[in-house]
């Protein structure tokens, strides 16, 4: 398939009169949203959502997020509880997906048949004007399953070129993790999976919220709440291995044997080697780390080191929803 690469400045003026047409007619196109590329369908076309699966490799049984333009597209699609209304209109546009009861005639393929479906506003300026435009865009992230989601175009073109109508390349991703997940269906709100709002944040704003223990362990669980969190995620092909502080000087007896290297902040450069040593970002600006995350996984993947080493972050914050990305990524270096 002709696959075409599609420049858009989001700091430009904005026009996705092509992409839009295409998603009209059953095309899929990726597209940038302040979280990660997105590999959008026209929600309402069963036919164009079920391309999303085949392109991907994803299971049936994984529900995709319905990407609108605004609060009330949101209320056209799902049950809103009042109580929550002036929250959710306070967190949006942003990088949050509401899981709510779902009230129309969303395709089953786009929410695996649950009687909930995920609903997120994204605050991108392309990806929202291109939902304006459509209305209803489902949009996992935009790469194979099982790889590092997508946090620019090149990283797109590397997993989908050839296979979908459009790309659109507006650069970097301004957050580079996927967006958190809550769950406003039942009594109490259930973090599905934590992202660039905090559970800080929305301990603070929702008072009492549960976090699941797949959420700390991010262990692979046979019946969970997000299906997604079943599936291996994010890994490289390469072997990574995430270590503790502790375990310093057992991973430089062996980097140089194993041809090995480590990823770590670079507050932590005078550490090691620096012929084995990949920056990720800095601890004083943990959204870094978030931003550079899945591109550091991707780029070990292409380098000529055949094993990597990436260094624990402390949970908290940021980095507790970066860890929840590692521990899935990564094994667990003993
Ligand atoms: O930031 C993001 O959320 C990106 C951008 C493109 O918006 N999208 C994204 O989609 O990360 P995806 O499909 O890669 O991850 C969505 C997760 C999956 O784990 C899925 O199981 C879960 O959301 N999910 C979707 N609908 C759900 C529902 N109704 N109930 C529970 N979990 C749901
Ligand atoms: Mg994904």
């Amino acid at each position: 398939m002709k696959t075409i690469v599609l420049k858009i400045n989001p700091l430009g003026k904005i026009d996705v009169k092509i992409p839009a047409e295409i998603l009209k007619d059953e095309g899929l196109v990726a597209f940038p949203t302040e979280t990660v590329y997105g590999l959008g369908a026209n929600a309402f076309d069963p036919k164009a959502v079920e391309k999303i699966f085949k392109v991907k490799g994803r299971a049936q049984d994984n529900p995709l997020i319905v990407h609108v333009s605004s609060f009330e597209k949101m209320k056209e699609i799902a049950e809103v509880p009042e109580k929550y209304e002036s929250i959710i209109r306070k967190l949006t546009p942003g990088p949050i997906t509401f899981v709510l009861k779902k009230k129309s005639e969303i395709p089953d393929v786009v929410t695996a048949g649950l009687d909930t479906v995920g609903v997120r506003i994204p605050a991108h300026p392309v990806a929202n004007l291109l939902c304006k435009e459509v209305g209803f865009i489902a949009a996992p992230s935009a790469n194979l399953s099982g790889k590092p989601s997508p946090t620019d175009s090149n990283a797109v073109i590397e997993d989908l070129f050839g296979k979908i109508e459009c790309i659109i390349d507006s650069g970097k991703t301004p957050f580079g993790l996927e967006s958190t997940i809550i769950d406003l269906s039942a009594d109490i709100p259930i973090i599905l999976r934590p992202g660039p709002i905090t559970v800080e944040e929305l301990e603070n704003i929702f008072g009492k919220v549960e976090i699941p223990e797949f959420i700390r362990t991010a262990k692979q669980v046979e019946n969970p709440k997000a299906p997604g969190m079943k599936y291996r995620h994010y890994a490289p092909e390469k072997p990574l291995y995430m270590f503790f502080e502790k375990d310093r000087d057992k991973i430089l007896e062996i980097l140089e044997k194993e041809n090995g290297v480590v990823i770590a902040p670079k507050e932590h450069t005078r550490f090691y080697p620096k012929n084995r040593f990949i920056v990720i970002g800095t601890l004083e600006k943990p959204f870094s780390i978030a931003q550079n995350l899945f591109k550091t996984l991707r780029d070990f993947d292409k380098s000529n080191f055949d094993i990597g080493f990436i260094e624990a972050f402390q949970e908290s914050g940021i980095l507790f929803s970066v860890m929840n990305r590692l521990k899935k990524a990564a094994k667990l270096w003993r």
